[in-house]
């Protein structure tokens, strides 16, 4: 049985002030032990992030980090210094990443097998664009962009692996893929697993769904079979919004 997830990407938003408010609302909040509840803050606050949530059950992750163990990389952080601060989470692939610092599925195929490395847990974003899902190249887009960067692991490896299935062109502009167009492409990804790897491995792989995800159509999206919550961008950052998200996984 796989275990639900709703995670909070709070990309770059939130100072100091402002992150600790929203993590002591959040802290108040009760969640079913049924979900795991997870919050992505800026590098700059993670480790009061981290402080604040001891003893919570919500978990802390970072929303990047640099393939490199270290080194001359002005500006980047290294899994070594997130695991410093107790860091052992990290969103890899985001949409936005990708359109504008060009990472690509070979670097990313490189920041999956560092974080793995230091035994993170990675959840790894993908999905087409709209020009893609307009010509019908959907289903070849994510399965390149999985195959490239993980259909390398291990079998043994895919047990640190979170998927979150983003469609560009649902992020940031209130436009949500339909349900059964979230679920149809979910089970095209656990299907492709189990090809790759067997059905026992696919059926144990999380599944989120991002994009334009609200209280109002999150527990359509999140009731589909192949759906296991989602990563939440702009309702992460209100903490109402961002319970009743949870409280419909
Ligand atoms: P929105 O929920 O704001 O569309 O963002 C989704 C997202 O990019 C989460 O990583």
């Amino acid at each position: 049985m796989r275990k639900k997830i709703v995670a909070g990407n709070w990309k770059m938003n939130n100072n100091k002030q402002e992150t600790a408010e929203l993590i002591e609302s959040l802290k108040l909040l009760s969640f079913s032990t049924d979900v795991r509840v997870m919050i992505a803050p800026a590098h700059t606050h993670l480790v009061q992030a981290e402080k604040l949530t001891q003893g919570a059950t919500i978990e802390v992750l970072a929303q990047n980090m640099n393939a490199a163990e270290s080194g001359a990389y002005t500006g980047e952080i290294s899994a070594r210094m997130l695991q410093s601060i107790n860091i052992n989470k990290v969103i890899l692939g985001h949409s936005e990443r990708r359109a504008y610092y060009n990472e690509t599925d070979s670097v990313l195929k490189k920041k999956v097998e560092t974080a793995l490395r230091h035994d993170m847990e990675v959840v790894f974003c993908f999905g087409e664009e709209l020009e893609e899902r307009k010509k019908e190249c959907h289903f070849e887009v994510v399965r390149t962009q999985l195959e490239t960067a993980l259909f390398g692991l291990k079998p043994s490896r895919w047990s640190k692996i979170i998927l979150a299935y983003e469609p560009v062109w649902a992020i940031g502009t209130g436009e949500t893929a339909s349900p059964e167009q979230a679920q149809e492409m979910h089970a095209f990804i656990r299907g492709l697993i189990s090809l790759k790897y067997d059905q026992n491995l696919a059926d144990s792989v999380p599944i989120l769904y991002g994009g334009s995800v609200k209280p109002a159509n999150a527990s359509a999206i999140f009731s589909q079979p192949d759906v296991d919550g989602g990563l939440i961008g702009g309702s992460a950052l209100n903490v109402e919004d961002f319970a009743s998200i949870i409280q419909s996984v």
